[in-house]
């Protein structure tokens, strides 16, 4: 491990953590995401070379360790429904060594805050040597994976310095389906010309700055359920699946609570035998083909003891809810149910006494396989 973290590189200002900064950042973030890659029509402004090479392109494969692979499980749902194109996920130390089988015209997406990642870079190196093409989303230009791949996109997000990642996660989401806007309409995609992501994105900054504004209420939840658990589940289906993966993410790589994220339809095939009274269960519910079935697996946990909790779109939403988020489009929903997530993370951690930017045995930057 190699602790690339200079608490001196970027001003925390009033803030005990950057971990809190950095979650109080991101509205601006997709403010200035939005203003830079989309028109004032809205229309995504992309190097017209990269959006033809993926256009072109029979399979595109997101590959990316950590948060970061995390956030290509959105990507690939928002590929696929915009562009039609398939998209594979692939947690890069794996891929390194087990390559999947190729299609005959693969596009390469590198997704990396740092842009430094050593099993990335390993994946890149191969990907060069074979001359694919490949784009890489960071945060930090001419980092590493940058100069090496074709094609570059800036996060935009800011200097990210605590070791858990928030910002970047939801900006590398919103660049994903701003690339998947224009790829898809160069393609003639009607979902994707329809989509009005300007628009979808000024909902979703507004929607998390209400989320963030909520911090006392979640800092409450955290003490009464979540600094005395010694587990905690978070449950979901397709997209809140891959949200569920990033919040039980955050509350490990912090808080030290064994937490995962699970498919909640895969619950009675073993993992709810885990299930002891007072176990917190959260189900993200935004999608409304799967929120009933989501709801019935929260209740069977209930059933069991469990302490459900849930983070509903407000459109989905029932009295008794714990977060219910501002309604936008489904293909945008991480974007605003991760927040009481990584929220409920950071004051887990911060009751606990825990230093929340520099976790135990964590580093923001792994440069070594
Ligand atoms: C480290 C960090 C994680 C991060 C992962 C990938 O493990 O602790 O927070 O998600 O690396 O980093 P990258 O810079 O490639 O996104």
């Amino acid at each position: 491990f190699e602790v690339s973290v200079d608490p001196t590189a970027s001003d925390k200002g009033t803030y005990p953590y950057y971990m809190l900064k950095e979650i109080d950042e991101q509205p601006n973030v997709m403010r200035k995401l939005s203003a830079k890659y989309l028109d004032q029509v809205g229309q995504p402004v992309i190097t017209p070379a990269l959006v033809e090479k993926l256009r072109d392109s029979d399979r595109i494969y997101i590959v990316g360790a950590g948060t970061s692979y995390h956030a290509g499980l959105v990507g690939k749902a928002q590929l696929e429904k915009l562009t039609g194109i398939p998209t594979e996920v692939h947690v890069a130390s794996e891929f390194a060594y087990e390559t999947p089988l190729l299609s005959e015209k693969p596009f390469f997406i590198f997704l990396s805050q740092s842009g430094e990642t050593a099993d990335s870079r390993q994946v890149l190196v191969n990907v060069n040597q074979k001359h694919l093409p490949s784009l890489t989303i960071t945060n930090v230009a001419n980092s590493t994976l940058s100069r090496e791949s074709d094609f570059t996109l800036l996060l935009e997000a800011g200097p990210e310095i605590s070791v858990a990642s928030t910002k970047a996660y939801t900006a590398q989401i919103a660049l994903e389906a701003i690339l998947a806007k224009a790829v898809g309409e160069a393609k003639g995609v009607a979902a994707a010309q329809t989509f009005d992501l300007k628009g979808q994105l000024a909902v979703v900054a507004q929607g998390m700055q209400s989320i963030v504004d909520e911090k006392n209420e979640i800092d409450q939840i955290a003490q009464d359920y979540f600094v005395q658990a010694n587990q905690a589940f978070y449950i979901g289906r397709g997209i809140d699946y891959t949200v569920s993966l990033e919040a039980a993410l955050k509350l490990k790589e912090i808080s030290y609570v064994h937490a995962e994220g699970f498919a909640s339809g895969e619950l009675k095939h073993g993992t709810i035998a885990l299930i002891e009274p007072g176990t917190p269960v959260i189900g993200i519910i935004t999608q409304a083909g799967t929120a009933g079935l989501t709801r019935s697996n929260l209740e069977e946990t209930a059933a069991r003891g469990a302490q459900t909790l849930s983070i509903v779109r407000q459109g989905l939403a029932r009295p008794d809810d714990t977060f219910v988020i501002p309604d936008v489009d489904e293909l945008l929903t991480p974007l605003l149910s991760v927040i009481p997530a990584q929220l409920l993370a950071y004051y887990t951690s911060l009751n606990k006494g825990l230093n929340v930017d520099l976790p135990r045995n964590l580093a923001k930057s792994v440069t070594v396989e």
